[in-house]
């Protein structure tokens, strides 16, 4: 088919389709969000923190609130996580032995993350529930007790995307920058540059 009839067949295509959208019924379904039902659903915490919200807490005072909303599935002392629940502390420097141990201190690569899914997610049976000042105090609580921050240190929308993680550097960039001439090995963090063919 020469180019000009098959343009002409997609002009005819897309305006049938355009003419179908104007009339398609209205269903009386749903209805715009509001501004505040957008902003309770708009909580994602990047790696660089610039959506925390104000607020702060610490370990001592996140260890209370661990020990009254969390301990109940995930241990007394967050180690014990079962299958489901999910250990919470340990696993250190595990993961390039053996027996691999993925925890939020050893494995996840972003501090902020850990803010991002206590908010959302947690307690299991009630997300949602807890105040950004609780959230920062369990985010420093599960820090210390993986060996990552002092006791004292105040956790807040300045300080927390400053916490590097241990496994920080453990992740290849998703999509690294691609270059002609050049293509990314399986397992590999870096592009290589194609060999030409013989
Ligand atoms: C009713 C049981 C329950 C309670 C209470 C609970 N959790 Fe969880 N938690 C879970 C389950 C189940 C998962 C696994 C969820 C999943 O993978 O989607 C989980 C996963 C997590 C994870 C991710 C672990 C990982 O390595 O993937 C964190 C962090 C966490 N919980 C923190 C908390 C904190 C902090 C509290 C207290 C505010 C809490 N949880 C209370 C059941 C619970």
């Amino acid at each position: 088919m020469q180019f000009g009839k098959l343009s002409a067949l997609a002009a005819v295509f897309l305006a049938a389709c355009a003419s179908s959208r104007a009339q398609s019924p209205k269903y009386n379904l749903g209805r715009t969000p509001t501004d505040e039902e957008i902003r309770a659903w708009d909580i994602s915490v990047g790696p660089e923190g610039k959506e925390l919200p104000p607020g702060s807490g610490n370990a001592v005072a996140g260890a209370k609130i661990y020990a009254e909303k969390c301990a109940l599935c995930h241990g007394p002392t967050a180690t014990e996580g079962k299958f489901l629940h999910g250990v919470l502390v340990g696993g250190k420097e595990s993961l390039t032995t053996l027996e691999p141990m993925k925890t939020i201190g050893s494995y996840w690569p972003y501090a902020t993350t850990i803010f991002d899914f206590v908010r959302r997610a947690m307690p299991f049976n009630n997300p949602g529930s807890l105040t950004a000042d609780e959230v920062y105090s369990l985010t420093a609580f599960l820090l210390y007790r993986n060996d990552i921050i002092e006791e004292p240190t105040v956790i807040d929308a300045m300080t927390l995307p400053k916490v590097r993680m241990p496994n920080r550097d453990g992740f290849f960039p998703a999509n690294p920058v691609w270059k002609p001439g050049y293509y990314q090995p399986y397992f590999s963090p870096q592009l290589e540059p194609r060999k030409k063919k013989q």
